[in-house]
């Protein structure tokens, strides 16, 4: 049986690449962010695991506004990045894990869920630059990465309960996958942040705070809130912790917060980051 042996949440703002790719990590405005990740990255670099679920949304790379899946899943071997116009610098591919994806994709088909499944997927900042934090130097080829896709652009968008229900069932298809392997969901981007318009800038600190609570003990109160409520309470795009919800979905046993760290503001955005361990239900 494959077995989910931990989540992260982490953030995936553009800039922290930059910050990386420029050696900036330990000046006084990236330090507190970046010395809250080794504790992640040494968990990760003990447990090795084999496959890495990642939800997150694609800005425009891949998908722009004119068409949309509300979710999307990848099964391809590779992924590639392109130029989004941030001036990063080009990176080398990511690996996919073509048989777990088709497995996951076949078992949530036929749970209702109607994916755009992607022989080909171009992945984004949403998924590069969380895998660029815990392997730095792009040190991630040796995990193989299943991409999954949540629309966070473009309404209509899926609600809070229905992208926990996704992860539900992406839950149950690794645990009915036969082969023995060790899997770890991340759910990027996130927390209160809005990028334009009156509110440009707005964060909500308690509000991101209760969500990591609440990721921890008592994830079904998230799926009560519709976007809009996360819209008001955290931003324009605080619709991006729809990916947090969906990570705590696929949590189906018992679930052991093991490190978390909370900053804001960094680019705009508050930092949710989250390390939790967890059990797999007898099936
Ligand atoms: C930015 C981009 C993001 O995808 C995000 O979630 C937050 C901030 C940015 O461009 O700064
Ligand atoms: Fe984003």
């Amino acid at each position: 049986m494959a077995n989910i042996i931990g989540a992260v949440t982490t953030s995936h703002i553009p800039a922290i690449a930059n910050a990386m790719a420029n050696g900036l990590e330990q000046t006084p405005y990236w330090k507190p962010f970046f010395d809250a990740y080794p504790p992640v990255r040494d968990w990760l670099n003990e447990k090795k695991p084999d496959v890495i679920i990642l939800f997150y949304n694609d800005h425009g790379l891949e998908f722009f506004i004119d068409k949309k899946p509300t979710f999307a899943i990848g099964v391809a071997d590779e992924y590639h990045n392109a130029d989004e116009g941030w001036g990063i610098p080009t990176i080398p591919p990511v690996t996919g894990e073509s048989d777990l994806s088709w497995h996951i994709a076949n078992s949530i088909v036929d749970e209702g869920f109607d994916m755009t499944v992607c022989q080909e997927m171009k992945v984004d900042h949403g998924l590069t630059v969380p895998l660029n934090l815990m392997w730095p130097g792009h040190q991630y080829g040796h995990v193989k990465v299943i991409p999954v896709c949540i629309n966070c652009e473009q309404y209509p968008m899926a609600q809070p309960w229905r992208t926990y229900a996704l992860g539900q069932a992406i839950g149950r298809a690794v645990q009915s996958y036969e082969k023995d392997i060790n899997v770890v969901v991340f759910g990027t981007g996130g927390m209160s942040h809005q990028l334009d318009g009156e509110r440009a800038g707005f964060i909500n600190r308690a509000f991101d705070i209760d969500c990591l609570d609440k990721l921890v003990n008592d994830p079904e109160a998230l799926t009560k809130y519709t976007n809009i409520d996360l819209v008001e309470q955290g931003g324009a795009q605080a619709v991006e912790l729809n990916m947090h919800i969906a990570m705590r979905g696929t949590l189906l046993g018992k679930v052991t917060e093991l490190h978390r760290n909370y900053h804001a503001p960094i680019s705009n955005t508050g930092s949710g980051l989250m390390l939790l361990e967890h059990e797999m239900p007898e099936s």
